[in-house]
């Protein structure tokens, strides 16, 4: 990493609100919504005629039986239970309108997804009808597992096709699958095991991310231990041998998975023990449960966000149709996200098979072999629809322009960011030197729990402003609301909430009802509360400004303070920690920890590594604090509650401004702290 130059400062980078970007003229021309005109018409459309808008949408997709009901909510829990329904008593399936009914459309040929190992020379292609087959094959697996409609069932793989085969043989049959993430530890990964009880883990040996070996099956097996020991027991454990015939990085240690218990059977031999059996489609109710993605929450206990089946399906066929422009002819549109985030599961798996489109399938790191690898891959498919994360392109652009010249990157016409918000030297950089001027570059907020894009540009219509989500999705509307919950019109910054439903959204935590409705909707009542705080400009576009509760974005990723701190008190050695986001160049923001220890004990290096190596086996590698600072107290309200506000004052530099100090019981901490802080250089 010796030639990285950071070349700009987070804090200091803003944007003249005035200045906007018109849609590039080709853009423009052809696109689905073509101008912003259009667009303000079928936003009002969305709203004012909300049934008619989504029947609409719906008619382009399968259903087996269509009733007449449209999008039905209640976000006031006055008036009742806090609910939302979307064409209910509908049915229908997401896998087969992803596979049977594009191939019935002729698309049969078509390549499905073009995949890239972690080493260039690692690549193959699958097309729609090989991947039905494929899915029919193994949800006959699953079956013949005891997989049956409403399970769950857990998915710990790499970015490999045979991911996209699990997760659509899934919902084939009605199971809902939960991905977790393959940087989960052994811990995160029973935790998410033991919440929704699952017998059945699919998982591979192991891959190569860069030029590390990471060996699934180990962190497997004591996964499977621990949801023992707290009363799940796994029954199944399917693994796909990919370690084995991929190409090992230079420098890499080969994998070797040991021996297997008698709950692991190997994905190949199912598959052909199964080859050829017949294995239906299942129909399922609009509103029946579609999958599970646990995300951060601020107690700290990860939250199983459910989805439903119809809602979904074609919210994430819409917005992949508008905000990428979906192009059935001409799109080779790839997302570099994983499929153990929501952006995986709409916009490289569902979304775009519902549009028919052909995708990138990335296993691999944007930094190895060379920084070169995202433009490489993107001349070398003639990529039109680029879809990342802010974080990467800071860590792209601060690699230096070299990487960039040796491609071309003609092809592209949309460039996508999500996760955080893209500080405007970022956007710049996308705009200017990757897309040479001629491409959209859309700025996506939503959440985990939105299912989509909620505030986006669209790319043929929206004039853009480097650092703004800029305006709502069809059918999304916005509200901004004060501490008080009172609404700010026009320009002004407060709590970002939505006033009424959109089909995506989130039907529920897993196993925790009250939980969904004390999050999303008891803190404003009648409004689904995202976290988020968001400024309104002159214009009406919106400005993410960050999240306002006790989660922190850390490269595009939520992560709960509350989390990591309880990771860190579990060594016996702290007594206290408070965790705070601090400002990072191309992270966005890094977890920064102070820690209180029990007494007689020092903050040495040694303890430092153990504190570390502990919330990478709680957690996983993104929640390590990069950097954790002894405490000899930390600043306490009378009433006991850590002030956090003042913490990460601290944490991100500044030694006065910290807001008022008076209320806290003992002050001199304060000063303490910016001392110890100061000494770490
Ligand atoms: C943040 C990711 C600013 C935000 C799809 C949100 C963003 C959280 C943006 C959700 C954006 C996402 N601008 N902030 N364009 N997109 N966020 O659930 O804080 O992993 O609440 O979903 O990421 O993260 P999640």
């Amino acid at each position: 990493m010796s030639d990285v130059h950071v070349s700009f400062n987070l804090a200091n980078d803003h944007f003249n609100d005035q200045e906007m970007f018109l849609p590039p003229a080709p853009l423009l021309a052809g696109a689905h919504v073509s101008g912003i005109n259009a667009y303000h018409e079928l936003y009002r459309n969305s709203i004012n005629n909300t049934d008619e808008f989504w029947k609409t949408v719906a008619s382009e997709l399968y259903f087996e039986r269509i009733s007449n009901k449209g999008l039905e909510w209640n976000f006031d829990h006055k008036t009742g239970p806090i609910f939302c329904k979307f064409m209910d008593g509908s049915l229908t399936n997401i896998s087969y309108n992803c596979l049977e009914r594009n191939i019935k459309r002729g698309l049969g040929g078509k390549i499905a997804y073009l995949w890239e190992g972690n080493e260039p020379s690692d690549t193959s292609t699958i097309t729609y009808q090989e991947l039905l087959d494929q899915v029919i094959n193994f949800s006959a697996v699953l079956r013949a597992h005891g997989v049956k409609k409403g399970d769950v069932v857990a998915i710990y793989m790499p970015m490999i096709t045979e991911l996209a085969v699990a997760m659509l043989a899934c919902t084939r049959i009605g199971a809902m699958h939960s991905v977790v993430f393959a940087g989960f530890s052994a811990e995160s990964l029973s935790a998410r095991v033991t919440d929704a009880k699952c017998r059945v883990i699919l998982t591979s040996d192991g891959f190569y991310r860069g030029a590390k070996a990471i060996n699934l099956k180990e962190i497997v097996d004591k996964a499977v231990q621990i949801a023992s020991a707290d009363g799940v027991d796994v029954t199944s454990v399917i693994m796909v041998e990919h370690a084995k015939r991929v190409t090992i990085p230079e420098g890499a240690r080969p994998i070797n998975v040991g021996k297997l218990s008698s709950i692991y059977s190997s994905y190949e031999s199912e598959m052909s023990r199964l080859k050829g059996t017949d294995s239906p489609v299942e129909w399922m109710e609009a509103e029946s449960p579609l999958f599970l993605l646990y995300t951060s929450g601020s107690t700290g206990k990860p939250k199983g966000i459910q989805h439903t089946t119809a809602g979904y399906m074609c919210y994430a066929y819409l917005t992949t149709k508008c905000t990428f422009d979906a192009d059935l002819q001409n799109d080779v549109y790839w997302c570099t996200a994983d499929c153990g985030w929501i952006t995986g599961h709409s916009y490289l798996l569902y979304g775009p098979l519902l549009n028919g489109l052909t995708g990138v399938f990335f296993e691999g790191v944007p930094t190895h072999p060379s920084p070169s690898r995202i433009w490489e891959i993107t001349d070398k498919h003639h990529v039109t629809k680029l879809y990342t994360s802010p974080t990467a392109a800071r860590a792209l652009m601060a690699f230096g322009d070299s990487y960039l010249q040796s491609t071309s990157r003609n092809s592209l016409r949309i460039i996508g960011t999500v996760g955080e918000p893209i500080n405007p030297s970022a956007w710049m950089w996308l705009y200017e030197n990757v897309g040479n001027k001629h491409c959209s570059v859309v700025d996506t907020y939503w959440q985990t729990e939105t299912g989509g894009h909620m505030i986006t540009p669209l790319p043929g219509a929206t004039p853009m402003k480097p650092g703004s989500a800029t305006l709502p999705f069809f059918g999304v509307a916005p509200v901004l609301l004060d501490s008080d919950g009172r609404v700010i019109e026009g320009p002004g910054e407060g709590n970002l909430c939505f006033s009424r439903a959109w089909p995506g959204m989130m039907r529920g935590v897993y196993g925790d009802e009250s939980r969904f409705v004390k999050t999303y909707f008891a803190p404003f009542n009648g409004y689904y509360f995202t976290g988020d705080g968001a400024r309104r400009d002159e214009d009406g576009y919106l400005w993410m400004t960050g999240r306002v509760d006790d989660l922190m974005n850390v490269s595009g990723h939520l992560l709960s303070t509350a989390e990591i701190e309880s990771a860190l008190v579990a060594h016996l050695k702290v007594a206290e920690a408070a965790v705070v986001a601090a400002p990072h160049d191309i992270k966005g923001s890094f977890p920064y920890a102070f820690v209180t220890l029990n007494h007689g004990e020092k903050l040495t290096k040694e303890l430092v590594a153990e504190l570390k190596v502990l919330v990478r086996h709680k957690i996983g590698a993104l929640a390590v604090p990069d950097i954790i600072q002894e405490a000899p107290g930390l600043p306490k309200t009378r009433s006991g509650k850590v002030t956090r506000r003042i913490l990460r004052k601290i944490a991100e530099g500044c030694d006065t401004g910290l807001g008022d100090t008076t209320t806290l019981i003992d002050e001199n901490v304060i000063k303490q702290l910016i001392s110890g802080r100061n000494s770490k250089g």
